[in-house]
């Protein structure tokens, strides 16, 4: 099954249903982190690229169009045959996100299922968003309509490169808009071949468009674009800002951002410490590290502090770190020679500041960007590993003795995107989701995001929800209709 050579087929821009050359005709390499070697070079979009797309997407979304006139409940059967087209090609685009972004492949595996149920959750949405009728008064008809927001941007990350294409296509192909998406720069080998689903499944041309490229170009040509009508972002605090401020200096176009987080997990003294080490521990090392939501701060009670440090240590080092194409790998590489040497920096400033390596620091072989799990205990709020988000495979043990000064520790953060608890005690553990600021509270468990359950941030994590109903407002707009009455007898 896992297959650590799959044959590349769509290395191109994805416009109007057909893939071609940069308009510049450059192109970048995409390479692979278990080995630091280029995988294949693609397409480079740019700014006059993605005019291009926006003028198919503007097309594509213009009045009397296929795509603009659809029945609703067609719109959701297209969904369902991508979906389904994507479940049939499970193993190949596996492979391929393994080979591209260096997760296991019995992970990207699950990604794909994950990105199928978004996609079908999203499908049976499509006829079901409506507006409302408006009490105007005996002279007056008023109603509401949920009207899709037209052509729309989407700048994704690399850490679950087809997960948050999903993420992403599904609230905007249910309210019928039309998509320009630009794939992380480290990861576009899922979404090209993904796109040539979205053709097979009938979407007509112009309804998605791809375009691999970087940041600073191809992105900031997206968030500058004035006939975008809104730029959804997954990615750093830092570029989030840089989009949010290109919306404001161009069209206003509207903006929802999912950053980073610093997000606390608190387990308290009448925890199971088995079961509490286990949860903190997926909650940290699961892909790497690499997650918005990483449990990246665990604050341990100080009565079963020493037994919990202990126990997390032996864990972190019996998790297999690999090859991600091997059975039982359940750790590959960082995304890049960037990220990788950004987390060795961490873990140097961490020792510097007085945290305790209890294990791992350093980094594993000599090829590629596999680093140790690495363990800190004795970890103080005011540490640069306390408060900058590492995203890799580093886990910070806290400790902690009261409960109440322990929400203001957990809220002593610019970020609030997730928070947990780990308790038997319901009034603890209630209380503790009334006050921390975390757009996701977990209660005995972590990273429980379904596809109808609403994600997203508090403060600097971001705003606007995606997953759930509330993913759907993020590509509507409002429009009230008023009718006047006349009072003759009918
Ligand atoms: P990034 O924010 O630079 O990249 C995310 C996406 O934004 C990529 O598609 C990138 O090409 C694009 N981008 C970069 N500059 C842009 C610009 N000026 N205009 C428009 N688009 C732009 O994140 P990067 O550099 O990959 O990682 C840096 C840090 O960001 C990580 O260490 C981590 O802390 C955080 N991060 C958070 C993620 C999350 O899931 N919330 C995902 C990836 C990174
Ligand atoms: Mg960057």
């Amino acid at each position: 099954m896992a297959n650590p050579n799959p044959e590349i087929k769509y290395t191109k821009l994805f416009i109007n249903n057909e893939y071609i050359d940069a308009v510049s005709g450059k192109t970048f390499p995409t390479m692979n982190p278990a080995t630091g070697q280029k995988i294949i070079d693609v397409a480079e979009g740019d700014k006059a690229d993605v005019d291009l797309a926006v003028e198919a997407a503007k097309k594509a979304f213009a009045r009397g169009s296929p795509w603009r006139e659809m029945d609703p409940w067609n719109r959701s059967k297209i969904m369902i045959k991508l979906a389904d087209l994507i479940m049939r090609d499970q193993v190949y685009i596996a492979n391929l996100e393994t080979l591209d972004n260096g997760k296991p492949f019995s992970e990207a595996m699950m990604d794909v299922i994950y990105s199928v149920e978004v996609l079908k959750y999203y499908a049976g949405w499509c006829d079901k968003f409506s507006g409302d009728t408006v009490p105007a008064g005996s002279s007056l008809y008023s109603v509401t309509k949920k009207e899709p927001i037209g052509v729309v941007g989407q700048i994704i990350p690399w850490n679950y490169p087809l997960l948050m294409l999903a993420w992403k296509w599904g609230p905007a192909l249910a309210t019928g808009c039309t998509i320009v998406m630009k794939p992380a720069e480290q990861t576009p080998l899922t979404a090209l071949y993904v796109a040539s689903l979205a053709k097979e499944a009938g979407f007509a041309p112009g309804v998605i468009n791809i375009i691999p490229g970087y940041g600073p170009t191809a992105g900031a040509a997206i968030s500058h674009h004035p006939e975008i009508r809104k730029v959804a972002f997954t990615g750093s605090v830092e570029v989030g800002k840089i989009i949010m401020k290109a919306a404001a200096e161009t069209n206003l176009k509207r903006v929802s951002l999912e950053l980073g987080g610093k997000s606390p997990l608190v387990v308290c003294d009448d925890a199971d410490v088995d079961e509490a080490v286990e949860i903190a521990h997926e909650a940290l090392f699961s892909n790497h590290g690499q997650s918005c939501c990483a449990g990246s701060r665990t604050y341990v009670h100080e009565k079963i502090y020493d037994q919990f440090v202990k126990k997390a240590v032996e864990k972190a080092k019996a998790r297999k770190v690999g090859n991600p194409f091997e059975k039982g790998v359940q750790q590959g590489p960082q995304i890049d020679d960037e990220m990788f040497t950004k987390v060795l920096g961490y873990i140097e400033s961490g020792k510097k500041e007085g945290a305790k390596l209890e294990c791992g620091g350093k980094r594993l072989g000599d090829v590629g960007f596999f680093i140790e799990p690495t363990v800190f205990s004795n970890v103080k709020d005011d540490m640069k590993i306390a408060k900058e988000e590492i995203f890799g495979p580093v886990q910070s043990i806290f400790k902690f003795n009261n409960l109440d000064e322990m929400i203001e520790r957990a809220n002593n953060t610019q970020y609030g995107l997730a928070a947990a608890i780990i308790t038997k005690d319901l009034n603890r553990a209630v209380r503790f989701s009334n006050y921390v600021d975390a757009g996701s509270v977990w209660i005995n468990c972590y990273d429980a995001v379904l596809p109808q359950v609403p994600f997203g941030g508090y403060k600097m994590s971001g705003f606007g929800r995606e997953l759930g109903k509330a993913g759907l407002d993020n590509y509507l707009e409002t429009k009230t209709v008023t009718m006047k009455l006349s009072n003759k007898n009918l």
